[in-house]
């Protein structure tokens, strides 16, 4: 079995700032960080937490510096994909030190084998602009991996949804030209599942035949209007992450249940017994 936590989306800016002016997005990524090493004991052993883009708020180096201190609490290692407040060239550099980050100036893209499943980071910026797309590289980087993989089960995340959720000003933001992406994971015969940050909401949908899973933001969510002229706005609505299970498939159960579960960002109160 393979647990990979998903954080999304944490925006976060300098020390004693506030993201978009009212979301105190560090804090609540703190809270996030205490939140999973407190609920470990129960829910491990995990193997890796990922964050799904949207590292930063503006992509600034002492935004990330900022990002790397709250983070260095977590009792888990963890990968980053960039999103699209992030600027790739300064989250590589602030990643450096990390052998999964690779080097040069193309699309941040990484592979981790675990024992159960193989974890796909993909790259989904595109610079200057908020929209997603994956560059030829990329596409030709999975479809290279895919091959080698043959029938592993796969967890694949980047941060672009490529799909609409019905959210307008989202969905104008979303990945483009996925098409080719369609016809890649089309073609993949073991278990594949998808998961995306960018909307800050939790939903599951699929694409090309696979469960494909948003994960809610670290701290704020986008509004949930679904108006063709919803303002692109920002609420407080409680936060989360999301646990990702996977089993290897065997002889006794060739298609073992992959189970992905929200989990809230903060602690609440209990456990209670049912009995009382
Ligand atoms: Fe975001
Ligand atoms: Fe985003």
């Amino acid at each position: 079995m393979s647990r990979i936590i998903q954080i999304s989306d944490p925006h976060i800016v300098a020390p004693g700032a506030l993201t978009c002016g009212v979301v105190d997005t560090a804090a609540a990524l703190r809270g996030l960080v205490q939140q999973v090493n407190s609920i470990l004991p129960a829910i491990g052993p995990v193997d890796l937490a990922v964050v799904t883009g949207d590292l930063t708020d503006h992509g600034r180096p002492e935004e990330y510096d900022h990002f790397r201190e709250i983070m260095s609490d977590l009792q888990l290692p963890y990968r980053v994909v960039p999103g699209n407040h992030d600027v790739r060239e300064k989250l590589r550099a602030a990643f450096q030190d990390r052998p999964w980050i690779n080097s040069g100036s193309g699309p941040v893209n990484w592979r981790l084998d675990l024992g159960s499943c193989v974890v796909i980071g993909l790259d989904s910026s595109v610079p200057g602009v908020p929209y997603g797309a994956f560059t030829q590289e990329t596409l030709d980087w999975l479809e290279d991996h895919l091959v080698q993989l043959q029938d592993c089960p796969l967890l694949l995340m980047f941060h672009h949804p490529p799909v609409k959720t019905g959210i307008v000003p989202m969905d104008a933001q979303n990945l483009r030209d996925s098409l080719a992406l369609k016809v890649l994971l089309r073609g993949y015969a073991g278990t594949c599942r998808i998961a995306c940050g960018h909307v800050h909401r939790m939903l599951t949908t699929s694409f090309a035949g696979h469960p494909l899973v948003i994960a809610p933001g670290s701290s704020h969510a986008v509004t949930l209007d679904l108006r063709a002229d919803s303002p692109n706005s920002l609420t407080l609505e409680p936060s989360g992450m999301v646990l990702h299970s996977l089993a290897m498939p065997s002889a006794e159960d060739p298609d073992p249940d992959y189970v992905s579960q929200m989990i809230p960002a903060s602690a609440c109160e209990g456990p209670y017994p049912f009995e009382g």
